[in-house]
């Protein structure tokens, strides 16, 4: 069997891969990432498109920041939209970045390649081993049989990955909440109808208008989990929308080409610990958020940023301080993240049990949170990403 030898065996080249290996790239830390699906794939998946404040200043300052500069559209506030009216919450100063989750994957690919460094797709049956000794190995197939030997493995292989499922029963404690709804989500080919992203809490549901460009909408419905999206054909899903995001202010949805849709599912997940022996789970491995607070990417980048940080400090000095602690760094951030995304999830969406109660109750909070600055402020201080406690990177 062939055998090749890293420091860092990644498993996964998602978000949470990627940007690890580009971390530790520029610290002189070699690593090898071991991708199930193929380069396509991964570049041309749709998925999120948000990034927070803390995220682009990161991109930016490790050299991958280039096209996101450019072509990234920077927004300081969002509207939340109810009763027929638009309520602005202003970021103060600060933003985030409308930037589409695939078009990060092809610059993260593109500085890995471009600086020589080993990302491997199509990478068939990958199993981890001996991740509770000083010598992990990674098993898998590309054509033949290999295997690579490493000091860590990062599980960075997302929710249906096989690094966490290969932890021993018993170690870890999930903590789960699902939701009784899902997203149906459109991209169309029309100019987005609001210069920044709309919630809308309606009496028939969540709906959200987002965007991918000046030319691409981005738009969401809420719907229930078991809905087939071939009941819903293009014209009932505008429809849909112009009716959840109405507006008595003068204000109205421009429709266009839809070019791709889907259904989400919508739940809350946190894996503790994070981390079994020399095995590390980062990003989606380790927890799922619902998506109302824009959160999963940038988490996934969070997780890999400390995780970066342990193991440079482990290659300079031998201490394992840092890497000791990784669950509970990045659990204090998973948790209060999960919280901001359930909070919105549950101020903004129609459940099936509520009495009309539980809607007063709803616009009520909508109301306090568009009306007291102190609430619209920490909306705001969730929204852009908690500040992070390291200068190290
Ligand atoms: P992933 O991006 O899932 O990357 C994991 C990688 O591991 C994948 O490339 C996968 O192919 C690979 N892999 C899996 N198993 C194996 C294996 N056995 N061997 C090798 N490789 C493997 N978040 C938001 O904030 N807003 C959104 O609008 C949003 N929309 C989403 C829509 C969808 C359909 C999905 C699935 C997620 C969405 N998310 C959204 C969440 C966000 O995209 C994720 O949180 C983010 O991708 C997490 O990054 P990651 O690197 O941890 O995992
Ligand atoms: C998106 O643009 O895909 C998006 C934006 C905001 C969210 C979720 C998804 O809360």
């Amino acid at each position: 069997m062939p055998f090749s030898r890293t420091q860092v065996g990644i498993v996964g080249a998602g978000p949470a891969g990627l940007m690890l290996s580009h971390l530790l790239h520029l610290q002189g830390i070699e690593s090898v990432v071991l991708e199930s699906r193929s380069r396509q794939h991964c570049e041309e998946r749709i998925r999120a498109g948000v990034l927070e404040q803390g995220t682009v200043d990161l991109l930016i300052k490790t050299g991958v920041g280039e096209r996101l500069k450019r072509e990234g559209l920077v927004h300081h506030g969002i509207e939340l939209r109810f009763a027929g009216r638009g309520h602005r919450i202003d970021f103060g100063g600060s933003g985030i970045t409308i930037y589409a989750q695939h078009e990060l994957i092809k610059d993260l690919i593109k500085a890995r390649l471009d600086a020589a460094g080993q990302v491997f797709f199509d990478i068939e049956d990958v199993t981890i081993h001996d991740f509770n000794t000083t010598n992990p190995t990674i098993r898998f197939r590309k054509g033949d049989a290999q295997e690579l030997a490493c000091d860590f493995i990062a599980g960075c292989d997302g929710y249906h990955g096989i690094c966490r499922s290969t932890i021993p029963e018993g170690v870890l404690t999930t903590y789960e909440r699902t939701y009784p709804f899902a997203w149906l989500g459109i991209l169309a080919e029309v100019p987005p109808s609001s210069d920044e992203l709309i919630y809308a809490y309606h009496p028939r549901g969540f709906a959200l208008l987002s965007m991918r460009s000046p030319t691409v909408s981005r738009l969401y419905l809420q719907c229930t989990p078991e809905e087939n999206i071939a009941n819903w054909p293009d014209e009932k899903i505008w429809q849909e929308l112009r009716t959840r995001l109405e507006s008595d202010e003068g204000w109205k949805l421009t429709e266009g080409p839809i070019i791709q849709k889907g259904i989400t599912g919508m739940r809350s997940v946190v894996v503790e610990p994070m981390q079994h022996g020399r095995l590390f789970l980062a990003g989606d491995a380790a927890h799922i958020v619902p998506p109302t607070g824009a959160k999963g990417l940038n988490l996934a980048v969070a997780d890999v940023r400390v995780l970066a940080r342990a193991l440079i400090k482990f290659y300079s000095s031998g201490q394992t301080s840092l890497l000791d602690d990784y669950s509970k760094t990045c659990l204090r951030r998973v948790w209060k993240v999960q919280r901001f995304s359930w909070w919105m999830t549950s101020m903004l969406h129609r459940f099936a049990d509520d009495n009309p109660f539980d809607q007063r109750r709803q616009l009520a909070e909508l109301d306090y949170v568009t009306s007291s600055r102190a609430a619209s402020k920490s909306l705001a201080e969730n929204y852009v990403g908690l500040p992070f406690d390291d200068s190290a990177l």
